[in-house]
This record gives C-alpha cells, sequence and structure tokens, in this order.
C-alpha cells in the first residue's frame, strides 16, 4: 500500500489498520482509487495479488451513522456492544446478504472476504472503469432487465432476505446488464419486515412504470411468487 496517498489520511487509525491487516492477508495489494463516497461509506477500486480487480467497500466509523445504528440491529435482530464493534457487526451482516443473494442466484458482485468494516467483492466493471448506475445510465432493454430484477427480488425472498434498498441507485448496467449493490439495508423476510418486500418491489415497478415499461406485474402476484413456492 502506498502510505503517501492523500486519500488514505481520511481514514482513522482502526480502519488503516484493518487496509493493512486485508494487504498483509493477500485479499488486497493495495487502495488504488476511490470509486464511490457516501454518507456511510467509502468504495475504492483495488487489485488482488493476482491482479483482478476488486472492490473494497469501507464503513465509515462516523458518529452521524452511529446514531441510527441501534435501531438498524434490533431490527435485525443483532445484540452488540461498543461503537467499533456496531460499525463491524453491521458489515458483516451486509457481506453475508451479499453472499445469501449472489448464492441465490442474483447478479451481484462476488463476495471475497470480509475483515471488520471492510468488504471486499467482485469489481463491477472492466479496465478500472467501473459500471454507472441504472439512474445514469439507462441505455437496456427494458423488458429484459424488468424480468431479471423481479426475478432477483423474487429468489431472494425464496432464500428469506430482503434487499432493503433497491432503486436504480443500487444497480450498476454493465455489459448491459443489471448488477444488484449495496445490501446494507438487507432485512430478513419475516411477516414483521414484509413491508420492506412490498417496498422494494414498488420502487421498481415506479421506476420502470416512469421508463414506459406496461404490463407490470402486480405487487401481489410477485409476492405470490415469493410465498408461493417458498422453500
Ligand atoms: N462492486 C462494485 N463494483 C463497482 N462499483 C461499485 C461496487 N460497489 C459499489 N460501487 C460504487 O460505489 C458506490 C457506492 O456503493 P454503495 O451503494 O454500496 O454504498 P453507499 O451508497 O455509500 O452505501 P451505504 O448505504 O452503506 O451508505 C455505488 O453507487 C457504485 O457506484
Ligand atoms: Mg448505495
Amino acid at each position: 500500500m502506498q502510505e503517501n496517498k492523500t486519500f488514505l489520511h481520511v481514514f482513522d487509525q482502526h480502519t488503516l489498520r484493518n487496509i493493512v491487516k486485508l494487504t498483509s492477508d493477500g485479499l488486497i495489494t493495495e487502495l488504488i482509487g476511490p470509486i464511490g463516497t457516501g454518507k456511510e461509506s467509502y468504495v475504492f477500486y483495488s487489485k488482488d495479488v493476482h491482479g483482478y480487480e476488486v472492490a473494497v467497500k469501507i464503513h465509515r466509523h462516523n458518529i452521524q451513522s452511529f446514531k441510527e445504528i441501534p435501531s438498524y440491529l434490533s431490527l435485525r435482530g443483532i445484540k452488540s456492544g461498543g461503537f467499533l464493534n456496531t460499525i463491524d457487526d453491521w458489515t458483516r451482516y451486509e457481506y453475508k446478504s451479499l453472499e445469501r443473494a449472489f448464492n441465490s442466484g442474483v447478479r451481484a458482485p462476488k463476495p471475497i472476504g470480509l475483515y471488520k468494516n471492510l468488504i471486499v467483492m467482485g469489481f463491477v466493471g472492466f479496465n478500472s472503469v467501473p459500471a454507472a448506475s441504472a439512474i445514469k445510465d439507462s441505455n437496456f432493454d427494458l423488458e429484459e432487465w424488468y424480468k431479471d430484477i423481479i426475478g432477483f427480488i423474487i429468489k431472494m425472498g425464496k432464500s428469506g432476505m430482503i434487499h432493503g434498498d433497491l432503486s436504480p441507485y443500487n444497480i450498476l448496467n454493465f455489459d448491459s446488464k443489471p448488477y444488484l449493490i449495496d445490501f446494507s439495508q438487507s432485512l430478513k423476510l419475516t411477516s414483521l419486515t414484509k413491508e420492506y418486500l412490498t417496498r422494494d418491489i414498488n420502487n421498481i415497478n415506479n421506476w420502470f412504470l416512469k421508463l414506459g415499461k406496461q404490463d407490470l406485474l402486480t405487487e401481489q402476484e410477485v409476492l405470490d411468487s415469493v410465498y408461493g413456492e417458498k422453500k
């Protein structure tokens, strides 16, 4: 890792130590450049020791997000203590959700590794150029995308989970195919959390309605597919 890169100055000591650990474990070589910065996280472009392109998502240790964490964790049935632990629990929950979605056949970045507040995953993009989100690049086949995305919601539902924040901001357009990202708001599907599943379905339907898609599936039709053949 090149310590002189200016963006390294924005990290707190714990995060820096965790990045060094990922590097010494060989999961990444160095953080090459930022891809995205949000309120809660930074995403960096990196490579593993074989030169394979990866993305590293870093959950920030900021006070703002800490205030929201207790209610976030309790909704997910996670008991935690201490500032760093809660951030790490949140990160672990996101990673496990990405794994579950990926393993149930959702097109999403490949989960590669987890260490404390850091997630390493496959890079969605090519030759260091990240894919644009669907909000910026709506150059795709409406019918194909709708079928894929509703299919992903159903696959996740059948495996007992909800993405929880499904919108064109969290869908990348790579090679004209949709990739779901950002499982930080995901939830287990229960009778108490069903409203988040219907919210995801409605977000997608409203977005496709605006794009001009006709013959949308109703909320009930999607729910029937999720629950009808639930494993
Ligand atoms: N695996 C990836 N490959 C390429 N780009 C990615 C990848 N993961 C994230 N990105 C980019 O980074 C941005 C931020 O990622 P993400 O949506 O996961 O974080 P966020 O919105 O900050 O999440 P949070 O809700 O945790 O604050 C995305 O909009 C996308 O442009
Ligand atoms: Mg996001």
